[in-house]
C-alpha cells in the first residue's frame, strides 16, 4: 500500500518579507475585482501596519506556498475581530485572497482551513465572511466549500467600476477544540 500523497501547498505564517508579494497580490485584486471595496490599493507600508496589527494581536494571517518552495507566495488570509467592542471578542470576520496566477490550484481552501483551525483553539465561536459583490462566485463557493452557510445580502451598500455592489454575508460556527 501507498503512502497517502502529500498536499504540494501548504499555509503558514506570513513573515515581514513576504509582504511585498501581499501587497501586490491584493493591488491586483483592488484594482480589478470586487471581492474588496478599497479603490486605490494600499502600500507596502500601509499592508505592513495591518499586518502588525493583526499578529500584533494574536490574530492568524497566513500565507499559500509550495511545499517545495517555501519563500514562494500564493497568497494570504487573515481573520480579525468582526467589531472592536468587547462583546464581540468570540467572532471573528475573514479574508481570503490568491494570487491571480495561481486561482483554482487550492491557495484558499488550504489558507481558509488553516486560519479556521487557529481560530478554533483561540476559543472563537463564530465566523462572518464579508463577501463584496454578490456575483464573486469563486469566494461564495469557497466558503461554501469550507461549512460557512448563506446569512443574507446587503444589497447596493457598494459601487465600483460605475456599478453598485452587494455584500454577501456567510457565517460558520466553530465546534469547541478538543482537548
Ligand atoms: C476566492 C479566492 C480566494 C479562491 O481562491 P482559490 O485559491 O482559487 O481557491 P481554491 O483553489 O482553494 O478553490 C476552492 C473552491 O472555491 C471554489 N472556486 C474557486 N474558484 C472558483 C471560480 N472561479 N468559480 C466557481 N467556484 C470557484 C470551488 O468550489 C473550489 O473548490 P474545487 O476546486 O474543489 O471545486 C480567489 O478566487 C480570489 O482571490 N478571489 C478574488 C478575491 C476575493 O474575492 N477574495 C474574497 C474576499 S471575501
Amino acid at each position: 500500500m501507498t503512502a497517502p500523497e502529500a498536499p504540494t501547498l501548504i499555509a503558514r505564517p506570513c513573515f515581514q518579507q513576504d509582504l511585498e508579494v501581499v501587497q501586490l497580490i491584493y493591488a491586483h485584486h483592488v484594482l480589478t475585482g470586487t471581492g474588496s471595496f478599497e479603490i486605490e490599493p494600499p502600500s507596502l507600508e500601509e499592508m505592513t501596519a495591518r499586518w502588525s496589527r493583526i499578529v500584533g494581536a494574536g490574530w492568524p494571517f497566513v500565507v499559500a506556498s509550495p511545499r517545495s518552495d517555501l519563500s514562494r507566495v500564493m497568497g494570504f488570509a487573515y481573520a480579525t475581530q468582526f467589531r472592536d467592542r468587547a462583546a464581540y471578542a468570540h467572532c471573528f470576520e475573514v479574508s481570503v485572497y490568491a494570487a491571480p496566477t495561481t486561482l483554482r490550484s487550492g491557495a484558499g481552501s488550504i489558507m481558509l482551513a488553516h486560519v479556521l483551525a487557529g481560530l478554533r483553539d483561540d476559543g472563537v465561536r463564530e465566523v462572518l465572511a464579508v463577501i463584496g459583490d454578490s456575483a464573486n462566485a469563486a469566494s461564495i463557493a469557497l466558503h461554501r466549500k469550507l461549512g460557512f452557510s448563506h446569512v443574507g445580502v446587503m444589497s447596493r451598500v457598494g459601487e465600483k467600476f460605475g456599478r453598485p455592489l452587494d455584500v454577501v454575508i456567510m457565517q460558520r460556527s466553530l465546534a469547541p477544540a478538543k482537548t
